[in-house]
């Protein structure tokens, strides 16, 4: 069925892209949006390139059948792999998370030694520092995976001893580099912002892809003259291939919100 004429189609590998979904929400509070969280097959991070393709593909699949005028890629790891081939096959605008976050990345740094942090996959596409270093060749990039920061966020462990013993571990090196800027190159990480801001001390600016995402799609948005008609109250629609339940109960603290109804989808 589909759903308001012409929705907002976001999709991510589960909970975190509703990090994305909450961003865009508050950009764009007229907007209808259609977000898939693709609960069978998370995570994705950990996925080699050829089958985060296969399954973004079939993510977008879905949300192409329920009419969507802009899909949004707010998976880091399904960005990082799979945006190209998403924007030679839809006829649509394809926004991912990486480029507005090395945008952001660009603005922020002052020394020009900027940091990414990630699923294992992110960091190894080299997206976040190629896209960077496309925009200024002249800033050092120094990535890190932090893949157990998503079952702490999804846990809850956002705040105390264990995750900022998690983050100072993984970004002690950073340290060490005298880095002003890091990208939170994952959904889950704006949830964990406090202690990795802790861990890494004051003074470094900690960029939310999620944030600078919600700008990319408003500017595309009134770019392209395809605003939702005023008039129209809007409607989140909430789509999972797997586990509705733990998406709903998960995903909460991910949107801030209650989620409401969850619709399980086949693929
Ligand atoms: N959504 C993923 C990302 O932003 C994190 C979770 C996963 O590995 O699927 O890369």
């Amino acid at each position: 069925m589909p759903v308001e004429p012409k929705a907002i189609g976001i999709f991510d590998s589960g909970v975190g892209g509703l990090t994305v979904l909450r961003r865009v929400g508050e950009c764009l509070p007229n907007e209808s949006i259609v977000y898939l969280g693709d609960t069978a097959r998370v995570p994705y991070g950990t996925k080699s390139a050829d089958t985060v393709i296969r399954y973004a593909r079939a993510c977008a699949g879905i949300l192409l059948e329920r009419g969507i005028k802009i899909l949004v890629v707010a998976c880091n790891t399904a960005s990082a792999y799979a945006l190209d081939m998403l924007r030679d096959e839809l006829d649509m605008p394809v926004i991912g998370v990486v480029e507005p976050g090395a945008l952001e990345a660009l603005h922020q740094t002052h020394n020009k030694r900027v940091g990414v942090i990630g699923t294992a996959g992110t960091v190894a596409s080299g997206q976040y520092t190629d896209t960077i270093q496309s925009l200024d060749p002249n800033i050092e990039v120094f990535s890190k995976a932090c893949p157990l920061f998503v079952p702490l966020a999804e846990e809850g462990w956002t705040d105390g001893e264990v995750p900022l013993a998690v983050a100072r571990t993984y970004l002690a090196d950073f340290a060490l580099r005298d880095i002003d800027t890091i990208v939170l190159g994952c959904t889950h990480y704006p949830l964990l912002k406090e202690v990795i801001g802790q861990a890494v001390g004051e003074g470094v600016v900690l960029v939310d892809s999620a944030e600078a995402t919600a700008h990319a799609v408003c500017d595309v948005v009134a770019a392209m003259d395809i605003a939702a008609a005023s008039g129209r109250p809007p409607s989140h629609q909430f789509l999972v291939s797997d586990a509705p339940d733990g998406f709903a109960r998960i995903g909460r603290r991910f949107l801030g919100r209650d989620i409401g109804e969850v619709d399980w989808v086949d693929f």
